[in-house]
């Protein structure tokens, strides 16, 4: 008897999402997450939830919604908490999206939006980016759902606040910005999250996640921002326990050290400077980042230099899709993780 007969046709013909490789013994430069430790804090904050675990977690994680409320400037009603963005990702495609139903985002983008449209048996709909990567048009899609990522994923570049806003105003659905990086476009930039816009956009909702500049990644932890009555269905549909105790603690105790927060992101922009300009002496190019990686236009040695990267375990991401296929996107790591790279790189060749 074949079991498969029991799966719905659709699910076993889906793609399922490839995260870039964890490898425990490898240089990590392929899931941007964030070279430096998380704040001292949150060891001690992780350590005093141990004697507790024999209770569930608040399935509402009330004490670190009322922080995130007060630290981003909005109420807790307006705040859910996920088992990172994704799991906050998986809530809003579960609200929003029955089979058939129109979900929209530039193209390229953070490849899980394609697999949750999948799960949920929606269409996904990817429109390219305009020159210079400027946001394109979804409203015309008829999305139901339409995501930003803000920066974007690959690309690293970042999209204009008033053209989010407007598409906020003319989309017939709801406008998901996914802020993963977006800390490290406000240490250079000054502000520029939707954030402050929720209030005038009842169909906005941000995203943001402790993976990246938090240096949670591990934790599993991120936020949705959105209209209490929003946030309210989002609640009904997600899972029940979703944040776990320690993630809970973690995630409380990071927001507190703003100090190490604030440091963090600014070694990152130090050192995705001087990455930058090492990699434009090989005649590599790459757009504008806003984020703590870059998406590098390599050219036709980009698979020979990811693999042979790989192989002395310095991982950097490489996708096969023709209009990537010539581009590494590495992330940002401390001077001796650029050291390591550029050395790997020279060896192989890379030098322009
Ligand atoms: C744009 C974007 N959103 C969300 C995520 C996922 O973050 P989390 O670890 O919070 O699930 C990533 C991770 O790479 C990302 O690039």
């Amino acid at each position: 008897m074949d079991p498969l007969r029991f799966v719905r046709p659709d699910v076993v013909a889906l793609e399922g999402y490839v995260p870039g490789a964890q490898r425990a013994d490898a240089l990590k430069l392929n899931t941007n997450e964030c070279a430096w430790p998380a704040s001292p804090r949150v060891a001690e904050a992780v350590q005093a939830v141990v004697d507790g675990l024999v209770r569930y977690p608040d399935p509402l994680a009330t004490a670190l919604r009322v922080d995130a409320a007060r630290h981003y400037g909005v109420t807790p009603e307006q705040v859910l908490a996920g088992n990172g963005s994704d799991d906050c990702l998986t809530m809003l495609f579960r609200a929003h999206l029955a089979p058939g139903d129109v979900v929209a985002a530039p193209d390229p983008t953070y490849g899980l939006y394609r697999t949750l449209a999948g799960v949920q048996g929606a269409r996904y709909v990817g429109v390219p980016y305009g020159e210079g990567w400027a946001v394109p048009d979804l409203a015309a899609t008829g999305a139901r759902l339409a995501l930003v990522a803000h920066p974007n994923n690959p690309s690293g570049t970042l999209a204009e606040v008033d053209a989010l806003r407007r598409l906020a105003d003319r989309l017939e659905g709801v406008l998901v910005v996914d802020e993963a990086y977006v800390d490290f476009a406000e240490a250079a930039r000054g502000p520029c999250s939707l954030i402050p816009y929720l209030g005038a956009h009842p169909n906005l909702v941000v995203l943001r996640t402790f993976s990246k500049s938090f240096g949670l990644a591990g934790a599993r932890l991120g936020l949705l921002f959105a209209h209490p009555a929003l946030v309210a269905q989002y609640a009904k549909v997600k899972d029940s326990y979703n944040v776990d105790s320690f993630a809970q603690a973690a995630g409380r105790a990071a927001l507190a050290d703003t100090a190490h927060h604030r440091d963090v992101v600014a070694r990152t922009l130090d050192e995705r400077a001087r990455l930058a300009a090492a990699l434009a002496a090989f005649g590599w190019t790459f757009p504008d980042s806003d984020a703590n990686f870059l998406l590098c236009h390599v050219g036709p040695d980009a698979e020979r230099l990811y693999r042979a990267l790989g192989d002395e375990g310095v991982l950097v991401r490489w996708w096969s899709r023709p209009d990537l296929r010539a581009c590494l996107r590495i992330s940002v790591g401390r001077p001796e993780h650029t050291d390591r790279l550029l050395d790997a790189l020279r060896r192989h060749g890379a030098a322009g």
